[in-house]
């Protein structure tokens, strides 16, 4: 199978209509969409990306009529974050209504839902006029692509389109909200910080380790070059202890190095944590290619997406 990449949203609306995954933008990651309706290409997106099928996907919309079509219940608070995030890097998991596909949902009684804020994404929705579910076009614990050719080196040869967006411009995957019956529980860290959450449905709780297992994609290994990485607090430091001649570094904003490093990423000079969220992937991506022996990140203070940023780098160092 041949593999376009293409800015034809008519022709993408298509290939989505006529039973195929096809990959798409939005302003997070890339994703692997198909129709909530179409059994078939939702189970090929799991083949696909060989994810476990215990694992539920994202519905992504573009209006909140959608939303009502999904869900039985919205309350109030998950409301009030639609209307201040969307469209935009937020999740919501919510009591799915009958229209859910049980393939999509993953078994559960819940489904997953995001208005993704990027324009072109946002169209193809229109023309479609589908909810469509998208997981990030990487295989399963592979780095998450922020580039339409992360996802072409990925998957060239078994998808038919890659819908061209650009870059990402958030560059981590949503944050993802839950409402159950004992509370609002932030399941994963994301492309929206806590803080902002917190800010117009006052404190959630976060999921811990021991959580019941109510986000079934956090695992523990994800995000994960091929490449060692290890996680430092202090860089020059961490790279004085070592012998290893390739070393590649990611540092947040320290330009005090030692020569040691060979290949230097440095993801914002001037200490934006959004700027250092949107470099974050193709930092990795590109320094898993040089064939080095260790990568070196630096981690973050843990406020807003620095503590995004953290919990993608420790997930991406178990490997
Ligand atoms: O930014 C994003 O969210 C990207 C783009 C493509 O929209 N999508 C994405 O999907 O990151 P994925 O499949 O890689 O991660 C989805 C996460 C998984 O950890 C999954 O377990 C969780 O969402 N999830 C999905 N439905 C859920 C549900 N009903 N309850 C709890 N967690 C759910
Ligand atoms: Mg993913």
């Amino acid at each position: 199978m041949e593999t376009v990449i293409t800015t034809d949203i008519n022709y993408c609306a298509d290939l989505l209509k006529g039973h195929e995954v096809i990959a798409i933008p939005t302003e997070t990651v890339y994703g692997l969409a198909a129709s909530i309706y179409d059994e078939r290409a939702l189970k090929h997106i799991f083949t696909l990306k060989g994810r476990p099928s215990n694992n539920p996907l994202i519905v992504h919309i573009y209006s909140i009529d959608q939303l009502k079509e999904l869900t039985n219940h919205i309350p109030e608070k998950a409301l009030a974050l639609a209307k201040a995030f969307w469209p935009g890097p937020l999740s919501l998991v919510l009591p799915k209504s009958d229209v859910v596909n049980s393939i999509v949902s993953a078994g559960l009684d819940t489904v997953a839902v995001r208005m993704p804020n990027h324009p072109v994404t946002l169209e193809l929705l229109k023309t479609a006029d589908i909810p469509l579910a998208a997981p990030s076009a990487n295989p399963f614990t592979r780095i998450s692509p922020t580039h339409s050719h992360h996802v072409y080196d990925y998957f060239k040869g078994q998808i038919p389109a890659i819908l061209e967006g650009g870059p990402c411009q958030v560059g981590v995957e949503s944050t993802i909200v839950g409402f159950f019956d004992d509370g609002i529980t932030l399941l994963r860290r994301g492309g929206l910080s806590r803080e902002s959450i917190e800010s117009v449905i006052g404190p959630i709780k976060i999921a811990g380790k021991t959580t019941k297992i109510q986000a079934p994609g956090m695992h523990l290994k994800h995000y994960a070059p091929h490449t060692k990485l290890i996680l430092s607090n202090d860089i020059p430091e961490t790279l004085k202890s070592m012998d290893s001649p390739h070393i590649g570094v990611i540092a947040f904003s320290t330009d005090n190095l030692p020569k040691s490093a060979q290949t230097l990423i440095i993801l914002s000079k001037s200490k934006d944590y959004e700027e250092a969220a949107q470099k974050l992937y193709s930092a990795l991506h590109e320094l898993d290619e040089e064939g080095l022996d260790i990568i070196v990140a630096e981690r973050l203070p843990d406020e807003g997406l620095g503590a995004t940023i953290n919990d993608r780098l420790e997930r991406a160092q178990r490997s």
